[in-house]
């Protein structure tokens, strides 16, 4: 689960860097999005490296939620108590990562899923266009964070994103051992947890409601 997670980390850090392209206008973030397709050329073919990712990250996906599976079931088996004591420790009263990021994983990992979906069908394939389709990336995105109902949808989305990865990257980097403290403010993963998650957060947040207010270039 923490491999699979931290591979999807790394994809999200670009894509958010990516997208920020946005802001330079729509033949930088057309170009960009070409680019994307021809890179490798001509070692590999057209898409080349685009279908490598998606299949690294549908790999991913795959691992992650069997990973969800083999440890319910383990939570389960372990006699655990729905809600009870989870990350509770004698040194910290109110229990290391007790929070609400922590409780809604599994909630919000299926919320994360549903939204991956859509937004495959809306701004990969254009099957849903809200604001019309184009054929240029640029126009999709404009498009849609035109419209009020796509920014809501869009911002719980990566709220969603965001409490999943506050409690994911910190119980990721404890999986592999990173964690040299059962203290929850000593925990130095706690921070960096909170500082890559606002990264990823806000800078997805940026395009959309840039859009929406008419800020964008
Ligand atoms: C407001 C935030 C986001 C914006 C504006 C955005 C924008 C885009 C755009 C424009 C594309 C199409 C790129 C192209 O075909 O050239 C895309 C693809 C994609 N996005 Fe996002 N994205 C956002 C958030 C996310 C998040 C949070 C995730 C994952 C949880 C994600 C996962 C993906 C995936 C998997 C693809 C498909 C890549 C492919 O196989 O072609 N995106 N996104």
């Amino acid at each position: 689960m923490a491999v699979s997670g931290l591979i999807m980390i790394g994809y999200l850090l670009l894509h958010m860097y990516g997208n920020l392209k946005v802001f330079a206008g729509k033949e930088a973030f057309d170009e960009y999005a070409h680019h994307l397709r021809t890179f490798g050329e001509p070692m590999l073919p057209y898409e080349g490296l685009l279908w490598i990712v998606r299949v690294v990250l549908l790999a991913a996906i795959i691992v992650h939620v069997y990973a969800v599976v083999v440890l319910w079931r383990r939570n389960r088996k372990a006699g655990a108590v729905r809600g009870a004591r989870r990350y509770y420790s004698k040194k910290n009263r109110t229990g290391i990562q007790r929070s609400y990021a922590s409780f809604t994983m599994r909630w919000g990992g299926l919320v994360v899923l549903a939204f991956i979906v859509y937004h495959l069908l809306h701004l990969t394939t254009n099957d849903i266009a809200p604001g019309g389709a184009s054929d240029s990336p640029y126009e999709r995105v404009v498009n849609g964070f035109e419209i009020w109902y796509v920014v809501v949808a869009y911002t719980i989305a990566m709220l969603a994103v965001g409490f999943h990865l506050w409690h994911g990257i910190w119980s990721a980097l404890t999986t592999l051992g990173q964690n040299r403290s059962s203290n929850r403010i000593d925990s130095r993963l706690t921070g960096l947890a909170v500082v890559v998650t606002l990264v990823i957060t806000l800078g997805f947040l940026m395009p959309p409601w840039a859009i929406f207010l008419g800020l964008e270039a």
